[in-house]
């Protein structure tokens, strides 16, 4: 798999995904589900999109003591979805954990990717919260070092930390950046953000792009746009 663009399906129900999806009449995009829909509709729309055609990164981000996040990944890796996650502050052992499960018996499983820290918690959060007492982009990329060690193929981040996180742990671990709107576009409610074009020259692997191509009049363009943009 190469660099591509994922689409956020920020549904809450499958028929609402499934006609959105039904306007993709050529090339199908590589998709992501999140909580939202994977908890309204269970593993069968999962299928049922898998079915239909697309690649899927299946955003759930486990984090629970390691037998419980080995157990359920052996679960998802049944799903054949090409990417998987977890919060990387359930610790080495939970991620080693993990990618055991996800192995299936013939040796394949999709990718794991870490989230870091996620970019709802600031600095005063994660001081006086989570008492972590060190500048967050220390903490996001100690945690992506800690990833790599554990044999994860890479993590959730800003395209701002992209160029740091393949400097630090190599180029070949992926990463996968949301926080992506076109230079005229809507913001909504990310902040650090960077166009299609800019994550490409900073290295992002997969951009995830959900409201600028959900949300637009003409979501075959925004898509098509998106993908001249990152890949062509
Ligand atoms: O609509 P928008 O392009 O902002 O969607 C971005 C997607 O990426 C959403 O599904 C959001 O939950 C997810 N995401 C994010 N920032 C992170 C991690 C995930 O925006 N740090």
């Amino acid at each position: 798999m190469g660099k591509d663009v994922i689409i956020a399906c920020d549904f809450s129900s499958g028929k609402q995904t499934l006609e959105f999806l039904d306007q993709f009449q050529g090339r199908k995009p590589f998709v992501k589900i999140g909580m939202e829909l994977f908890y309204a509709e269970g593993p069968e729309i999962v299928r049922q999109i898998k079915a239909r055609g697309h690649k899927i990164f299946l955003d759930l981000k486990l984090h629970d003591i390691p037998n419980t996040v080995k157990k359920a990944m052996a679960v998802l890796s049944r799903l054949d979805v090409e990417i998987c996650n977890l919060h990387a502050a359930g610790t080495s052992e939970m991620m080693r954990a993990a990618l055991e499960g996800l192995t299936r018996p013939d040796g394949s499983r999709p990718l794991l990717i870490a989230v870091t820290q996620l970019t709802s918690t600031n600095q005063e959060a994660l001081e006086n919260e989570l008492l972590i007492h060190s500048p967050m982009d220390q903490v996001v990329m100690a945690y992506a070092q800690n990833a790599k060690r554990s044999g994860l193929d890479g993590v959730v981040c800003s395209p701002l930390e992209a160029g740091k996180v393949h400097a630090l742990c190599g180029r070949d671990f992926l990463t996968v950046t949301p926080g992506v709107r076109f230079a005229e576009g809507e913001k909504g409610d990310q902040k650090r953000i960077m166009t299609p074009a800019q994550a490409k020259d900073v290295g992002s692997d997969y951009i995830v792009v959900g409201r600028p191509i959900t949300a637009a009049a003409d979501a075959i363009d925004a898509y098509q746009r998106c993908c001249k943009e990152f890949i062509d």
